[in-house]
């Protein structure tokens, strides 16, 4: 694709380093661990010694040093193999590091972000609620200063990582009058008093990556374990999901992609009406609109990636591009997963075959780090004036 041109040597070895890492490590295990939904720990923590779990971290800070290209080239190959994996890879690498390395004091960086970009240790992202998805800002949980410590009470729902993170960076309200300025952003270690996992949520697709509910009772934390000033907590989780949400695009290409290649290859052995059915129309057609729309996201998502180079120099939100790469691209892969699975017919139905499993991984893209409405609506206030 003519795109290639944007990427440099360092982005061409990181991407086939992880295209070699997931085709060895991660697809002979993709179906036992969906169907089982255990976490893949082991291969998680060899994703840390390879450097993917915090890829644009400096290396100071255990990182691998590299740009938001190579981190979106990596995480597309992870998600080829396997979505779940690189669910656990977005959110470690965006979700958590990112915000910490903008925002983060230096002992912070040092002590939170370390050990989780290395792959030593496991970060999460909490901000949803049971009844605080999309209106982010409409959080019940409550942090309280009481000296020189927090007393944090909540439930936190749909928690990535959420039963196996060692460090979770987690949203609640200070001064809950104040609303979206109100919101505060805090470090909990596992083990700490009064922080506890809630039920684990039985789902649908991206089955091996353990999701959960987050339970505070009365949890003291040092006051040094804030990020940010309080009420800077909601910025820092926007600023953040931006970051995130190039990772969704970038996970979306690698299953479009998945999708897409399953599709070539079946539709090339399989022989219907005494010829291939690639050959037929109905399947052609189906197999040249998902490649046109795997590029156009490849596009939309590239572009975003450079934009947030762009920030680091110019300091210009990529807000709109993220958003757009993170509609299209996850519209593309289920686009392509539906697809695939009617390429396939039957055998698109059983789990003899992974498209059943693209399947239901594409669909969560749409919903997760911002479902498509809230995208659209970004959009719509960046790009029509609308706010
Ligand atoms: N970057 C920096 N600041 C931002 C920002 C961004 N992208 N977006 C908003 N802000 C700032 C605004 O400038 C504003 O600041 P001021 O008060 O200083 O003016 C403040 O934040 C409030 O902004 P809005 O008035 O726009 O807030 P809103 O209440 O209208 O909500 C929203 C905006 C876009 C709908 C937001 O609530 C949103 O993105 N919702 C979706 C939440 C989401 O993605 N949740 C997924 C959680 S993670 C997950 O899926 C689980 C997982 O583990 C993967």
């Amino acid at each position: 694709m003519s795109f290639s041109h944007l990427l440099t040597d360092e982005h061409r070895m990181i991407e086939q380093a992880a295209r070699d890492f997931a085709q060895k490590e991660i697809v002979p295990i993709a179906t036992e661990f969906d169907e089982s939904g255990e976490f893949p720990l082991e291969n998680i923590k060899k994703m840390g010694k390879m450097g993917f779990m915090g890829i644009e971290v400096p290396e100071e800070y255990g990182g691998s040093g590299m740009d938001t290209m190579a981190y979106v080239l990596a995480l597309k190959e992870i998600a080829k193999a396997d979505a779940s994996h690189s669910t656990v890879m977005s959110v470690n690498n965006s979700l958590y590091c990112y915000g910490i390395l903008k925002f983060g004091t230096e002992e912070q960086k040092q002590k939170f972000v370390t050990p989780v970009a290395s792959g030593e240790k496991i970060g999460a992202y909490s901000l949803t609620e049971p009844m605080s998805g999309s209106d982010a800002a409409t959080m019940r949980s409550r942090a309280v200063l009481d000296g020189d410590e927090y007393v944090l009470n909540g439930l936190k729902s749909w928690v990535t990582s959420g039963p196996v993170a060692d460090i979770v960076l987690v949203f609640m309200m200070t001064d809950a009058e104040k609303g979206a300025r109100g919101v505060s952003a805090f470090f909990v270690e596992a083990g700490t008093k009064g922080f506890s996992r809630g039920k684990k949520e039985p789902k649908l697709g991206i089955r091996a990556s353990a999701t959960s509910e987050l339970i505070f009772e009365d949890c003291r934390i040092p006051a040094a374990n804030r990020l940010g000033k309080e009420g800077d907590g909601f910025k820092i989780a926007m600023t953040t999901l931006d970051a995130g949400r190039i990772g969704i695009a970038a996970q979306s290409i690698g299953i479009a992609e998945a999708a897409f290649e399953a599709s070539v290859e079946f539709a090339n052995i399989r022989e219907a009406f005494g010829k291939k059915i690639v050959e037929f129309q109905g399947t052609g057609f189906k197999l040249a609109d998902m490649k046109t729309r795997i590029e156009a996201a490849r596009g939309l998502t590239y572009d975003a990636a450079m934009a947030k180079e762009e920030f680091k120099k110019t300091g210009r939100r990529f807000t709109l591009e993220a958003s757009m790469a993170k509609l299209f691209a996850s519209e593309t892969a289920m686009f392509c997963a539906h697809h695939a699975v009617q390429i396939h017919g039957g055998m698109g139905y059983s789990k003899e075959y992974p498209v059943e499993r693209y399947f239901r991984d594409a669909k969560v893209t749409e919903i997760y780090e911002g479902t498509n409405e809230i995208q659209r609506m970004v959009i719509t206030r960046l790009a029509a004036g609308l706010k």
